[in-house]
């Protein structure tokens, strides 16, 4: 940071937005300022994990800080610069639009929007008002992805041609009390980790210009819904899949489940596993490859491949990671006018891959990637 000034912001909603507040309370450029959220169940339990996570004393504090029953009354109350919104997703439009039309720069949970034309209508609105735009995709901030993100850049890994990119749960559905698993409502694995792992794999290639999009979502286990009692039908996308081709001819494979009937290797030590969860990221490059979750880079040897650590410089491995390097990021561009690593811009394409996997399952063709210059 190069000013000393903190931004104050305010938090919606104290699911995922514990963490947003627990980066909020530890990153030194930003002030928690506020906190929205209708449930008193949910703040006290947020109370007292606090306690636990980062003491008692800055836990005390949370009773000094104002609390709202709802994002709006906090947008107009005057305590806070920016918010960051934690809401369920088929409420982030609505609540970026109203935080940004008050005045105020947004940092909102994935996904962005639950469509790219609502992302572009948000984007107009931030680059018109000078305010400043991010949404939540903490894992860029971490060395790995940063690392490999630098040498795709710099051509260290020669042509970046290809990246496979997989979130895969044998058992693992949020059900979240019904959105979660309703396409109505935003829910299903594309929008949920899909989102997540094709960022992953893109931002680590450099974010090249997409260009076509082939895709496949299936829904297979509504039925594992009965008697859940969920407020929407489960009607979402379970498992999807998608290709995408960049303008530079490079493409990137996606696969994503909530449930599936597949194994892991890990998973053969036992008849009965209760859930399972893996991620897989390769980035692959001429002259070098990037297994990026293992840190490790892969390039030819004469006697077939080496496998060495993942290189780093010392600024890379000693930056600030996850939320607290994302809110960081944030906070540097509000307080400084500067375009946040997790851009406005950014969110329009990657709402456009999302779709555009959506549009190929339906219509089982190629669908263009559309690209909107602001
Ligand atoms: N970045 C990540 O790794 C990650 C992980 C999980 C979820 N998410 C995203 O976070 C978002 C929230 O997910 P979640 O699992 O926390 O959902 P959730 O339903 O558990 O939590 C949402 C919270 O918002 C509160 N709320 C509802 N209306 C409100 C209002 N008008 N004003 C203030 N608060 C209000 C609710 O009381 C609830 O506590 C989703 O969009 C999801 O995709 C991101």
């Amino acid at each position: 940071m190069t000013t000393k000034k903190q931004l104050p912001i305010g938090v919606v909603g104290l699911g995922m937005g514990q963490h947003h507040a627990w980066a909020s309370l530890r990153e030194p450029s930003v002030k928690l300022a506020a906190i929205a959220e209708p449930d008193e169940k949910r703040f006290n339990e947020f109370k007292s994990l606090t306690a636990k996570t980062l003491g008692k004393k800055i836990a005390e504090k949370l009773d000094k800080i104002p609390r709202f029953d709802d994002y709006k009354t906090m947008a107009k109350s005057g305590e806070v610069e920016a918010i960051s919104i934690a809401l369920p997703t088929d409420m982030h439009y609505e609540a970026t639009r109203f935080c940004l039309q008050h005045g105020l720069h947004v940092i909102c949970e994935k996904p962005p929007t639950t469509n790219a034309a609502q992302m572009v209508k948000l984007a107009r609105i931030v680059y018109e008002k000078g305010l400043t735009y991010s949404f939540v995709r903490q894992q860029r901030f971490t060395p790995k992805m940063m690392a490999c993100r630098e040498m795709a850049l710099k051509g260290t890994l020669g042509r970046v041609y290809h990246a496979e990119s997989h979130w895969l749960r044998c058992r693992g559905i949020p059900f979240r009390g019904g959105w979660g698993v309703n396409k109505d409502t935003g829910g299903g694995v594309l929008l949920d980790l899909g989102i997540h792992q094709i960022d992953d794999a893109w931002f680590c290639m450099g974010n090249p210009v997409p260009e076509a999009v082939f895709g496949g979502m299936h829904c297979a286990f509504d039925y594992l819904a009965k008697g859940k009692k969920l407020s929407h039908p489960y009607n979402a996308d379970d498992l999807s899949v998608g290709m995408v081709r960049f303008a530079d001819g490079a493409t990137l494979s996606l696969s994503t489940s909530f449930a599936m009937n597949r194994v892991h290797p890990e998973m053969l030590k036992k008849t009965i596993v209760p859930g399972s969860d893996w991620q897989e990221l390769h980035v692959l490059g001429s002259h070098a490859g990037v297994d990026v979750y293992r840190g490790k880079m892969v390039a030819n040897h004469p006697k077939g491949v080496s496998i060495k650590e993942l290189p780093m410089s010392k600024k890379i491995a000693n930056m600030t990671c996850g939320f607290e390097g994302l809110i960081a990021d944030f906070a540097k561009a509000a307080l400084t006018g500067e375009e946040p690593l997790n851009s406005a811009r950014q969110a329009i394409q990657l709402m456009y891959m999302l779709e555009a996997i959506g549009k190929s399952a339906e219509t089982g063709k190629a669908v263009p990637v559309k690209i909107v210059n602001l």
